[in-house]
């Protein structure tokens, strides 16, 4: 056999067991460059019997630098091939971590969409939050609160109430945590146990509520909410109801002493259901009137005149304040007569939305 002939039969027997000696090579070659991923990295997705899953995927950096470090995890994969990588201190570490928290890649990448390094830090220092990027999302989330939602997370409420709960204050006990009242005068004016009014506010443009509608004493509004409830209750006199004004605007110091008597003659837990301490009342605002029957008491819930008002109150731009049920969002027990006014526009938007019109203000952003 010459040499040539000797060649032409070896040569291709040596080039196959070349191609099948290196066919892994090469193959991870070809997948290299279609998948964007290393050579060496291919290798590995082979190692760990992972690159089907891959595959189903496009590039993902979070999973290639991932697998360079000792985090991997092989349970966490489907959450490295969403997770879009970021160039960041920790961010490899942090992933971990969240992951661990029980947080999904899909959340990670809202996360780091939305919060800030100290944010996250805090996430991490805590344990999961159910729901949290709907939560970041909500326009009402204030991430200056975030430690607080954490801290209030609860298993019992939606991740709505949660973060409307704690932006009321309701995290801590009432009359803690207190901020002073920075537009008094305004008619959306949110006065509770975390709001309260200077001692010497008074309304300047309180007008006595005219004498068809007012009970016993000269009970006092702001223009705009004694001309609407003199309007609901000629609205209510066409359906045949008779309601009056029994209480209306009362001063810092009227309240104080209102307050002291109900403490001295009720005792003060019980107290603390129904009267606000001076500072903290409504009535002090001049937008709030405790409504009463036709016979001249304080309205109750079988009145015909609770049921009209409370149909129709919202017309004339009152709401009922504190409906039963919500005694632990107003702090206050269901007061059936105590009625605030809102105007027309938001009466009707909180009385749709069935919400308090605390839990109201802390849905505003
Ligand atoms: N009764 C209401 C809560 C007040 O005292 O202002
Ligand atoms: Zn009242």
């Amino acid at each position: 056999m010459s040499v040539k002939k000797t060649l032409r039969v070896l040569l291709p027997l040596i080039i196959l067991v070349l191609i099948i000696v290196n066919f892994n090579h090469i193959k991870y070659f070809f997948q290299s460059k279609i998948t964007g991923y290393e050579y060496n990295t291919i290798e590995t997705f082979h190692n760990e019997k992972i690159y089907k899953t891959v595959r189903e995927y496009d590039y993902s950096k979070t999973l290639e630098e991932i697998l360079d470090t000792k985090s991997f995890e092989k349970k966490y994969l489907r959450d490295y091939l969403v997770i879009n990588y970021l160039d960041k201190e920790n961010f490899l570490d942090n992933v971990s971590k969240l992951l661990t928290l029980g947080y999904t890649g899909n959340d990670i990448n809202g996360i780091y969409e939305k919060l800030d390094e100290k944010n996250i830090l805090l996430l991490l220092d805590n344990s999961y939050l159910k729901d949290i990027v709907k939560i970041i999302n909500l326009n009402y989330f204030d991430s200056t609160k975030l430690e607080r939602y954490l801290k209030y997370n609860n298993d019992k409420i939606s991740y709505e109430d949660l973060v409307t709960y704690v932006n009321i204050g309701l995290d801590n006990e009432y009359y803690t945590d207190v901020t002073k009242v920075d537009k008094q005068d305004d008619l959306l004016v949110l006065v509770n146990k975390y709001n309260s009014l200077n001692s010497d506010y008074v309304p300047s443009d309180l007008e006595a509520i005219g004498t068809k509608y007012n009970k016993g004493w000269n009970n006092k509004m702001r223009h705009e909410a004694k001309v609407a409830f003199e309007e609901m209750c000629e609205g209510a006199l066409k359906d045949g109801i008779t309601i009056y004004s029994g209480s209306a605007y009362r001063s810092y110091s009227y309240q104080k002493t209102l307050y002291n008597n109900y403490v001295a003659s009720n005792g003060f837990k019980k107290a603390e259901t129904f009267s606000a301490r001076a500072g903290y009342s409504e009535h002090q605002t001049g937008l709030a009137t405790d409504v009463m029957n036709a016979k001249g008491n304080y309205i109750s819930k079988d009145d015909k005149e609770y049921t009209w008002l409370n149909n129709n109150s919202y017309k004339y731009g009152f709401i009922l304040r504190y409906p039963e049920g919500k005694e632990d969002i107003t702090g206050y027990m269901f007061e059936e007569w105590h009625f605030r006014f809102l105007g027309k526009e938001v009466a009707k938007e909180v009385y749709d939305s069935k919400l308090t019109f605390d839990e109201y203000i802390a849905r505003k952003s």
